[in-house]
């Protein structure tokens, strides 16, 4: 599928992974709306690229309705990335002191990091199936959503996480069908680590105590990497129903 001339929403488009991917269609010809919670990185984007900035929350249903209404005025929308994040509580199932993982956290984690994927797929593909087919194959738009190789290899501490990524990865290939009719394509990105502003100043820590256990190359993942790989799947219109892990071969250890 062609990126230039169609509309794109990012949600989470304010953070390491998601900005790099709203350089990325942007530069590809794409009028994209960042969708995220950071407000002063939104407008900062806004202003350097012209993009659009939309206040959103992930789980929230009238706000991502207003973020795709937003995209839908630039152009016809066809692309949806979703690489927000959030809090996500962690611990291990009994914890040291007997006491079990905590519910609220567990539910929470959910809500933002599967819930909130759900909530931007179905109203993104909703839009998309509004647009007129592209080309000979039908084709509408794509759905992009981002996992994490915790939904293979959760490590010790991780269960809410992992649960809610492997519900991510679950959702790829039901979604792929659900919307085959339509001729919207979805597919999942499973990273392994990179280094993004969400590990704040534990960045240089984290690089140091990860980069020497990827086998090829010894390093973290750079956001621009993750953001080709959307690019790819965008413009490879026989990609779908797939989750691509983008790791270096790396394959989290237990702890
Ligand atoms: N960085 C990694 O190593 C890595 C590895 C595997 C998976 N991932 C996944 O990739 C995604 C992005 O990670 P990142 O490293 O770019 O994180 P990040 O913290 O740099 O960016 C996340 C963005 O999401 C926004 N956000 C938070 N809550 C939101 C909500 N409810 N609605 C909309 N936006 C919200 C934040 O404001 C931020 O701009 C996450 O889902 C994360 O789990 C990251």
């Amino acid at each position: 599928m062609q990126i230039a001339g169609s509309s794109a929403i990012v949600v989470g488009g304010a953070g390491g992974l998601g900005e790099a991917t709203v350089r990325r269609l942007h530069a590809a010809g794409a009028a994209v709306v960042v969708a995220d919670l950071a407000d002063d990185k939104g407008k900062a984007l806004e202003e350097e690229l012209g993009v659009r900035y939309v206040r959103t929350d992930a789980t929230d249903e009238d706000e991502v309705r207003a973020a795709v209404a937003a995209a839908e005025t630039l152009g016809p929308l066809r692309i949806s990335v979703d690489a927000h994040g959030g809090p996500a509580s962690g611990g291990r199932l009994i914890g040291r002191d007997g006491e079990p993982l905590d519910l609220a956290g567990f539910r929470q984690t959910i809500d933002i990091y599967l819930t909130g994927v759900f909530n931007v797929m179905r109203l993104a593909a909703a839009a998309m199936a509004r647009q007129e087919p592209l080309d000979d194959d039908q084709g509408r738009g794509v759905v992009v959503n981002t996992a994490s190789i915790a939904a293979y290899e959760g490590q010790i501490g991780q269960l809410p996480y992992a649960a809610a990524k492997g519900g991510v990865v679950g959702m790829t290939l039901v979604a792929a069908r659900d919307l085959s009719p339509l001729g919207i394509r979805v597919v999942t990105i499973a990273p392994g680590t990179f280094l993004t502003p969400a590990y704040g100043k534990a960045g240089d820590q984290l690089e140091a105590y990860w980069g020497p256990q990827v086998p090829h190359p010894r390093r973290m993942g750079r956001s621009p990497e993750y953001a080709a790989l959307v690019q790819h799947i965008c413009e490879n219109d026989y990609l779908n129903g797939e989750v691509i892990r983008l790791d270096g071969a790396l394959r989290f250890p237990p702890k």
